[in-house]
């Protein structure tokens, strides 16, 4: 079955919402901020029917800017945030990527090099529970 990779708009806000719950439980955005999010900026999902990972995006004319990637649990370690990336890279061969992580967050930092990314900087402090953020970037496919 097609993983359905496609675009998701303010229909898709209270799904959205589902998966920040299951995906961040603890850390996930509010209603208002995925709001904000789909208004002015763009998001991607990926799954049949149901959406089985996803990521809020933002584009500007030079660059890409993942705010969040997230695959939900059951579906991990399938390779579908990955194949997810793949498409972003196609859909935007011609754009930088950058994306900041928790240096703690293992899964997406391996998620990341696997997918091109590499290291630009490290900000101590970054995060409101005083964490670390890695910086990294991946250059376009063209
Ligand atoms: C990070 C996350 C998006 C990865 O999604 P996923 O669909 O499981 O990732 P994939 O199956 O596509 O894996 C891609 C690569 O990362 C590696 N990877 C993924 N999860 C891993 C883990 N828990 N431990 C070690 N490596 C891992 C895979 O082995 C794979 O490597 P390969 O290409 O060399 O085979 C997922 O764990 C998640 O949703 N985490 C919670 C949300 C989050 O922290 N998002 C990132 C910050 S916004």
């Amino acid at each position: 079955m097609s993983l359905s990779f496609r675009s998701l708009g303010e229909d898709h806000l209270k799904e959205i919402l589902t998966l920040e719950s299951l995906c961040f439980p603890g850390e996930e955005w509010t209603e208002k901020m995925i709001q904000t999010h789909l208004e002015f900026h763009v998001a991607f999902g990926m799954g049949n029917p149901e959406i089985q990972c996803y990521a809020l995006v933002c584009e500007t004319p030079w660059e890409i800017e993942i705010f969040r990637i997230a695959t939900l649990p059951k579906f991990r370690k399938l390779g579908l945030a990955k194949q997810l990336l793949e498409q972003l890279f196609q859909k935007f061969p011609k754009k930088e990527f950058f994306l900041e992580v928790k240096e703690s967050n293992e899964p997406a930092i391996k998620l990341y090099l696997s997918a091109g990314f590499f290291e630009l900087e490290r900000r101590k402090k970054y995060y409101p529970d005083g964490s670390t953020a890695v910086l990294m970037k991946r250059n376009p496919i063209e």
